[in-house]
């Protein structure tokens, strides 16, 4: 539509956000920050809010999306926001039952196994998740200078929720579907894909400068059975967002597949925290900025290893075009905030130019 950015956000030099500027490939007045979720339960006022709100019923009310959104921006000061959601929105919004139970993930009443299963899935529309427009709208309004990242589940991660009924540690039925009925899996990625996309350009439409397409299973997968079965419907997710805004693909325990994800036509790589920064530009090609990576748990140790392996990080970070510090996956929830909030502090002072 006329709303839709125009092409070339590559284009606009002076762009006051490092991290646009980092996503672009400059290295902008610092090295930006933002954790990957920021928000949540490691913030005691997020667990205030949240107090009696199931999860899902909370992504569904821009009030509280809007404030969770924006307490980790006021706390820590990070260079980006994510929007407060969860992977699993658009497939509730849909008509799929399903639910977010604490302390396991989300958790599908009927899984998708069949090519019956599949016709179930319908196609995303704006009007599905209305008070995803309206709760980006309100957050463009509160940040101000700051980019909202938008995000998605991509096709496979998505996929392996809705085959296995609930988060896996082996993915055994999904593999065994991709490989056992490949033209039942096609359709299903081929739906997903459209889903997934059409989530991110609501978020876009709305505001966010920023996507991040989470395929945060993908390294489960062999590099043969990434490249043909999951590859190529990542693909057509990023190809759809092309030039509106930057786009970031990640996923944890990839460092195999970085070369194929790569290939898969996001502006920003994702790294986790199994592989050095420097190694992974080799793998994905020396002129894509990076995102990553100081490992979740480094947060937990005191404060001057924090500052060791940050410095590390940064380091191994000092070639790129362009890099975005964040963690090698989420926050975890027994993190100190302050110590987040320090950890941001020392980004900035030690890459100020
Ligand atoms: O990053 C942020 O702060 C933004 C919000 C965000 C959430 N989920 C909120 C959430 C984002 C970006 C996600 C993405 C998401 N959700 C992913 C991809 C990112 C990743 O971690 O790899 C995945 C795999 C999911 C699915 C999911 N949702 C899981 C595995 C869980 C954890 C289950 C648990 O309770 O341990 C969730 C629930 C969830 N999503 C919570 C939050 C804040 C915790 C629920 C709660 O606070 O009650």
């Amino acid at each position: 539509g006329a709303s839709r950015p125009a092409a070339g956000w590559r284009d606009r030099p002076g762009d006051p956000s490092p991290f646009l500027a980092a996503c672009r490939g400059e290295r902008g007045s610092w090295t930006p920050v933002w954790f990957m979720r920021q928000a949540g339960r490691s913030l005691p006022e997020y667990r205030r809010v949240r107090e009696g709100v199931p999860m899902l019923e909370s992504c569904a009310r821009p009030d509280l999306v809007v404030e969770i959104t924006m307490q980790p921006v006021r706390r820590y000061g990070v260079d980006a926001a994510i929007f407060y959601s969860d992977i699993v929105v658009p497939l509730k919004a849909i008509g799929l039952d399903l639910d977010i139970v604490q302390g396991v993930g989300p958790v599908i009443a009927e899984p998708i196994r069949t090519a019956a299963d599949v016709e179930r899935l319908r196609p995303l529309e704006p009007d599905d998740v209305a008070y995803v427009t309206e709760a980006v709208r309100g957050l463009v309004g509160q940040l101000g200078a700051t980019p909202l990242i938008g995000f998605a589940g991509a096709p496979f991660t998505l996929a392996s929720y809705l085959v296995e009924g609930g988060p896996s540690k082996d993915h055994a039925r999904t593999k065994a579907l991709m490989l056992g009925e490949p033209a039942v899996w096609a359709a299903l990625m081929e739906r997903l894909a459209g889903i997934s996309a059409a989530f991110l350009q609501v978020q876009v439409d709305a505001g966010a400068r920023a996507v991040q397409l989470f395929d945060s299973w993908a390294g489960v997968l062999p590099r043969r059975m990434y490249a043909e079965h999951v590859a190529p419907w990542s693909a057509q997710v990023l190809a759809r967002l092309e030039g509106q805004v930057p786009r970031i693909h990640f996923g944890v325990g990839t460092g195999e597949l970085l070369a194929d994800m790569a290939g898969a036509g996001a502006d920003v790589m994702g790294v986790d925290f199994r592989v050095p920064l420097d190694e992974a530009a080799r793998r994905v090609g020396a002129e894509r900025p990076l995102q990553g990576n100081l490992d979740s748990a480094v947060v937990l140790a005191p404060w001057p290893v924090v500052e060791r392996e940050a410095r590390r990080v940064l380091g191994e970070a000092r070639e790129l075009p362009g890099h975005i510090f964040n963690l090698g996956h989420g926050v975890l929830p027994a993190s100190d905030p302050d110590v987040l909030a320090r950890l941001v502090e020392l980004v900035h002072t030690e890459t100020a130019r």
